[in-house]
């Protein structure tokens, strides 16, 4: 599996996105839109970004009941995405569902991950909030193991717990890695993060990195630093 950095397109409407995107000239970045850019402009900028050239990440963090995530799925298994994502939290029956409402007719079907604990969420958030008083690096392997069980292609993990996903779910289990940032930007909402060199060491499969990209005064040259970084 190719590693690759995933830019996080959090835009507000499709002229921003485009202009965004067209300061790429060479390169095509793999680029996730969430839930900002989806809701704001719907299904059309799937096909808009997708007939540009550009792979895509539909982060839309599923999470409800199977029958619904099921029938949320089939419906994205049409469009021209290549990584969707659920939130492991939504249980194993519901991930279940997810890869089989996501599987097309003739058995392929977009990379599908589940979102372990969000990378704003730290151990004091999770115990106060969700009652969940066990160490974080716990509960995000317990969640990848779940994942894998359910069949589903990784997770996405803080870099910090990437080596330990591989570990226990195996190398070929993807880790799909926000909370990226140079090392002398501030981290802002960011809890677990680590530079695009450090996700390199720690074994991450993507990096997804948005604000250290998108607010970057050249975009482009921040753009080639994180696949340096990273790639090599
Ligand atoms: O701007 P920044 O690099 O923090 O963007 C990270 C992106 O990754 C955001 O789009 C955020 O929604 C997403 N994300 C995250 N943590 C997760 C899952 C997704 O930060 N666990």
């Amino acid at each position: 599996m190719g590693k690759d950095v995933i830019v996080a397109c959090d835009f507000s409407n499709k002229e921003e996105v485009i202009g965004f995107l067209s300061k790429f000239k060479e390169e095509k970045p793999f680029v996730k839109i969430g839930m900002e850019l989806f809701y704001g402009e719907g299904p059309e900028i799937v096909k808009i970004i997708s007939s540009m050239g550009h792979k895509i990440f539909l982060d839309l963090k599923l999470h409800d009941i199977p029958n619904t995530v099921y029938k949320a799925m089939r419906v994205l298994s049409a469009w021209p995405i290549d990584m969707v994502n659920v939130h492991a939290a939504g249980t194993l029956p519901m991930m279940e569902a997810a890869l089989q409402g996501l599987t097309r007719h003739d058995g392929t079907r977009p990379l599908l991950v589940a979102v372990t604990q969000l990378t704003s969420t730290d151990r004091e958030r999770m115990k106060s909030d969700i009652l969940i008083d066990r160490p974080m690096e716990e509960v995000v392997i317990h969640y990848a193991r779940c994942a894998k069980k359910a069949g589903l292609d990784g997770v996405v993990c803080s870099p910090l717990e990437a080596g330990m996903v591989h570990d226990a779910c195996g190398k070929e289990f993807l880790t799909v890695t926000p909370g990226v940032r140079f090392a002398e930007n501030d981290a802002g909402d960011q809890k677990r993060v680590t530079s695009p060199a450090m996700a390199r060491v720690l074994g991450s499969d993507y990096i997804v990195v948005g604000r250290p990209v998108t607010l970057a005064e050249d975009p482009l040259e921040a753009y080639r630093r994180c696949i340096r970084e990273f790639i090599g």
